[in-house]
């Protein structure tokens, strides 16, 4: 599926952020209670050990969420996610980044629950200024609830680059110069949420989901963000911060897969 750009240039109503970058020595390695709040879903959302793991879960009464404490803006940012086993169909588990508002800015995966043996989708989509549709979806070259995989989001001025495992499937150019708007104003925050979603997320909709399954568990672990902050007026970049393209290897890389995986014909692991 080939992006569809808006062509309509929004005029941009966010302020120019000033990035102060004060390199700060230490990354910021993973503690789900330091980094995050569970923010719906009452106890369908847990941190275990020690904040460590995290884990979503939905059932007939409601699914859940977290999202991040802190604002970004720009970084290179990993999380593991295990997702739903079995029989997922219908289940819809979203990672995004996003900012607020209506002319908000998002980066998103979203990952469409399937029936048992049956590949998941990867959905991906930016939005810039408000606008969406640029949905690009693939499918995975393993099982994706069999284990934890990492999924990253780099973001900087010049360009979003989705990844699996260090592979880049996507990439999202600044494209200002013919007039489409790029998310670079607006912090962004981490959300992610696991929901239902049987009117759309499986087949188009044709398959539901399985209640006698509930409750689904998709679990995630080893967060990093090598990223911008935003804190008390100002941004402080980790030392390891992307602000920059990414290395050239990482290009070719991307060329060659991205026609590889995209869903065309259905991929079967
Ligand atoms: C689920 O499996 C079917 C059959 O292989 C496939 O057509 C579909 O793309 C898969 N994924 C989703 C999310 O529907
Ligand atoms: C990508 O493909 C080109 C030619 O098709 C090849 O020369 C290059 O080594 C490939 N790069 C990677 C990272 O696989």
């Amino acid at each position: 599926m080939a992006p569809i750009y808006s062509s309509s240039s929004a005029v941009s109503t966010a302020l120019l952020i000033s990035v102060v970058v004060s390199f700060l020595m230490a990354a910021s390695a993973g503690n789900f209670y330091q980094d995050f709040d569970i923010t719906w879903g009452d106890r369908r959302a847990k941190i275990l050990d020690n904040g460590e793991f995290l884990t979503l879960s939905l059932d007939t009464t409601s699914g859940s969420g977290f999202q991040s404490k802190n604002e970004y803006l720009f970084g290179k940012i990993d999380m593991q996610l295990k997702l739903v086993p079995g029989n997922s169909a219908g289940t819809v588990t979203a990672y995004y980044l996003s900012s607020q508002g209506p002319t908000h800015d998002e980066i998103d995966f979203e990952f469409l629950g399937n029936l048992s043996g049956d590949p998941y989708i990867l959905h991906t989509n930016v939005f810039s200024q408000g606008k969406g549709n640029r949905e690009q979806q693939f499918y995975l070259w393993f099982d994706p609830t069999a284990d934890f995989h990492t999924y990253s989001i780099l973001w900087n001025p010049q360009r979003i680059i989705f990844s699996v495992d260090g592979t880049p499937i996507r990439e999202f150019k600044n494209s200002e110069s013919i007039g489409v708007p790029f998310p670079k104003n607006q912090p962004m925050r981490i959300y992610s949420s696991l929901w239902n979603a049987d009117d759309w997320a499986t087949r188009g909709g044709l398959v539901k989901t399985d209640w006698t399954q509930a409750p689904f568990t998709a679990s995630y672990r080893n967060f990093n963000a090598d990223a911008c902050i935003w804190s008390s007026g100002a941004f402080s970049c980790s030392s390891n911060t992307p602000l920059l393209s990414p290395p050239t290897h990482q290009h070719s890389q991307f060329q060659n897969k991205t026609i590889y995986f995209r869903v065309v014909t259905p991929y079967k692991y």
